[in-house]
């Protein structure tokens, strides 16, 4: 079933922007021949929404890139099935790879591992090495099965910008690019994790968490021995976490108590408070608006780019996002987004 989705412009030209299909199994084929075709398929992961493309194809590669506005050496992340699909398309496959991926795949774990041969440079931004992972979402199981080879897909935002939980984020992002006017966007509904994959790279010894995500040190350590992290301001081994990221136009901050009291009573601009304590309701009175947030990490992660797009919407002075679960490896990765959220803009 397609809605396609148009725009009017002002001289009566219509600009079309992506076209949103649900998940009928027609609809999985359409996406599947587009991707044959070198076309680009935005679609639901568990984590966030991807943007699709072949990852033996480098035609449709450059498109993904072209559209997101990435840049061309940060590496993109091969979806396939299971771990005999990995295997194809990476080298160095060793049996810790094989314990993580018996205990969390499908799920939300990237393995970076060797570039397999057949693999094109844009699948890995030039890398020698290649980042996989097999999603658990029943709509990108059934993308790959249909299409029968692996699907190389960064989050299906604008670079830089707020990843996508549902399909609507995505044709909110790109409706009237001409970019984007091919895009196929599976609808799979809202996405159960909400922020991205845990990126572990494998090719180092002990391996090392690139990016944090839902699957913490404390539940991989036991499987495969330690695990090294690293701070945010030293990604450097992963171009894509780069210290800005995941960030709302407006500006945005991360408070506690005292300051947040401050900024709302200084009443010099308008702030949109992003918060757990539900006893902040009657402290953010308008103009100031509230957006409420779960108490727990699991809930908060899932709405939480859902609350920053609301939050930029709001077209606001200034977003204060109010820190929660200071020690706690569970709120790790919600932080470390916060963190990029709200770090200064990138000259
Ligand atoms: O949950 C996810 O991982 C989502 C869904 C769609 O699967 N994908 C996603 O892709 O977040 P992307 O491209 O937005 O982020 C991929 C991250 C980037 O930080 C990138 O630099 C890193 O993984 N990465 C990918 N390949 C890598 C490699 N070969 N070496 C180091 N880092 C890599
Ligand atoms: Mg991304």
């Amino acid at each position: 079933m397609r809605t396609a989705n148009s725009m009017q412009t002002s001289s009566t030209e219509t600009m079309t922007g992506p076209s949103v299909l649900s998940h009928d199994e027609s609809s999985i084929r359409e996406a599947a021949a587009a991707l044959t075709r070198s076309g680009v398929v935005a679609f639901p992961t568990e984590t966030v929404y991807g943007l699709g493309a072949s990852t033996l194809d480098p035609t449709a590669l450059d498109a993904v890139f072209r559209i997101k506005g990435r840049p061309q050496d940060n590496p993109l992340i091969a979806h396939v099935l299971d771990i005999e699909g990995a295997k194809t398309i990476t080298t160095g496959w060793d049996d810790r790879c094989t314990l993580l991926a018996e205990a969390w795949w499908p799920g939300p774990l990237t393995l970076v591992l060797g570039r397999g041969e057949s693999v094109p440079d844009q699948a890995s931004g030039g890398r020698p090495t290649l980042a996989v992972r097999s999603p658990e979402h029943p709509v990108a199981r059934a993308l790959l099965e249909a299409f029968g080879s692996p699907i190389s897909a960064p989050s299906a935002n604008r670079s830089g910008g707020i990843s996508p939980t549902c399909a609507q984020h995505i044709v909110d992002d790109f409706s009237g690019d001409p970019e984007a006017r091919d895009l196929i966007v599976l609808d799979g509904g809202r996405c159960r994790v909400g922020i991205e994959s845990t990126v572990l790279d494998m090719t180092m010894d002990p391996p090392r968490i690139l990016r944090p995500g839902v699957l913490t040190p404390e539940v991989l350590e036991p499987l495969i021995g330690r695990i090294e992290t690293t701070a945010i301001r030293e990604q450097v081994h992963s171009p894509g976490t780069a210290e800005r990221h995941y960030s709302p136009q407006t500006s945005c901050m991360l408070v506690e108590e005292p300051e947040l009291i401050d900024r709302l009573a200084s009443n010099e601009c308008r702030c949109v408070v992003i918060t757990s304590i539900s006893g902040r309701r009657e402290l953010v009175q308008p103009p100031h608006e509230l957006i409420l947030m779960p108490l727990d990490p699991a809930g908060y992660a899932m709405e939480l780019y859902e609350a920053l797009r609301r939050a930029d919407a709001e077209r606001a002075d200034l977003i204060l996002i109010e820190t929660t679960g200071e020690d706690d490896p569970n709120w790790l990765a919600i932080r470390d987004r916060l963190m990029r959220a709200a770090s200064e803009r990138l000259s």
